[in-house]
């Protein structure tokens, strides 16, 4: 609703007048057992003296607020065309209208500040991006000249193993050999999906049955191991749109992170529900945790602590999450454990996501 809009000067003053007008009446019926000639002076000098009152006022008030108030409204102007290099005179005033001038220049360079901070960071993440990059290109490059010549020496490793005699002992290095490739063209996999990565088929299904899969798989790798996988099921979780395959290999690098962590005995645990209208699966374990100063850097590329890892299972993990519009968050205290917590969006959002 449109409301009227009347001059701050017309609202100041009006009171003044009235004021002044009842004056006026008051000395008209006080005047009025004098003679005419000096009634109507003494009346033309009061009038004369309430018109003066109101210009002064008017006058003072004009200097005081007004200007502060155009200059300000000036400053406004330009901050919102993007100049953040501005200050109002006014604030060197020693009263209210000083301070409130204090206090806006002090909020500019509060502004100022931010923006300068806001500035160097966006620089120091874009060249760590380009730089990134030419390191995942190379990186894709090498995987693809190291991986042809891997699925020959995988193949004649085959043959050889096939031909050796049952008895011979070179057939366990054939075995370890094979298993070392795995090894290898896992890695190889795991960088080249990290930096050409295929946008997630999404699905409405069953996450329970994701999660199961994975911990399945991972049951299998500690068969040798004093390390027991619980699993909590959500059997009343809605179904979740997700790309199951994806979200599979998510689970199975944190699980992995969460054996590899544990020394000796231990146990990981996964728990599935739901929070914040987001389907949630925790992996928690009783391993060696991680320092806090580590925590900011364990999701980016390359980045381990482990002699024989690549550090690409995180990085590769929190971007799968990112493109299902999904969140992954860790806590750990060291000596005790770590868990990490993946939230899914029961609806992902339609955004198409684009393949780099
Ligand atoms: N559950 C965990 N407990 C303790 N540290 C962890 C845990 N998960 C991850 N980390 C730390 O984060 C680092 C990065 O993990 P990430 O999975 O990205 O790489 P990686 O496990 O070292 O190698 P890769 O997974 O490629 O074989 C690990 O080296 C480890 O220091
Ligand atoms: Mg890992």
């Amino acid at each position: 609703m449109d409301t009227v809009r009347v001059n701050w000067q017309l609202k100041a003053l009006l009171p003044v007048v009235f004021v002044l007008l009842a004056g006026l009446l008051l000395f008209t019926v006080a005047t009025v057992s004098l003679r005419d000639p000096e009634r109507h002076a003494v009346l033309v000098v009061a009038g004369a003296g309430a018109v003066v009152i109101c210009g002064v006022s008017i006058g003072v008030l004009a200097y005081l607020i007004q200007r502060p108030m155009v200059e300000l409204q000036e400053k406004v102007a330009l901050i919102s065309e993007g100049n953040l290099d501005v200050a109002v005179s006014f604030a060197e005033r020693n009263d209210e209208i000083g301070d409130l001038g204090r206090n806006f220049n002090h909020m500019m360079q509060q502004l100022r500040e931010s923006r300068k901070e806001i500035e160097t960071m966006h620089r120091t993440q874009m060249s760590r991006a380009e730089h990134l990059a030419t390191l995942g290109e190379l990186a894709t490059g090498l995987a693809h000249e190291i991986r042809n010549p891997l699925a020959g020496i995988a193949g004649v490793i085959e043959i050889i193993g096939r031909d050796l005699p049952e008895t011979s002992p070179a057939r366990a290095m054939v075995k370890d050999v094979r298993l070392e490739i795995n090894q290898i063209n896992r890695i190889l996999t795991d960088l080249l999906e990290t930096a050409r990565p295929h946008p997630p088929q999404m699905m409405r299904s069953n996450l329970n049955t994701t999660v199961e899969h994975a911990v399945m798989l991972a049951r299998q790798q500690v068969l040798s191991q004093p390390i027991k996988i619980e699993l909590q099921q959500a059997p009343d979780l809605p179904e979740v749109e997700h790309d199951s395959d994806q979200i599979h290999q998510v689970l199975l690098n944190l699980l992995l992170n969460a054996v590899q962590a544990v020394d000796g005995a231990g146990t990981v645990r996964v728990e599935i529900g739901s929070r914040d209208d987001c389907a949630s699966v925790i992996v928690s374990d009783t391993g060696h945790g991680i320092p806090e100063q580590q925590l900011s850097q364990i999701f980016r590329p390359f980045y381990t602590t482990r002699g024989n890892g690549t550090g690409l299972g995180l990085s590769l993990a929190h971007r799968i999450i990112e493109d299902h519009h999904g969140r992954i968050n860790v806590t750990s205290i060291v000596g005790k454990g770590s868990k990490f917590e993946v939230l899914l969006p029961f609806e992902a959002a339609t955004v198409p996501i684009e393949a780099s």
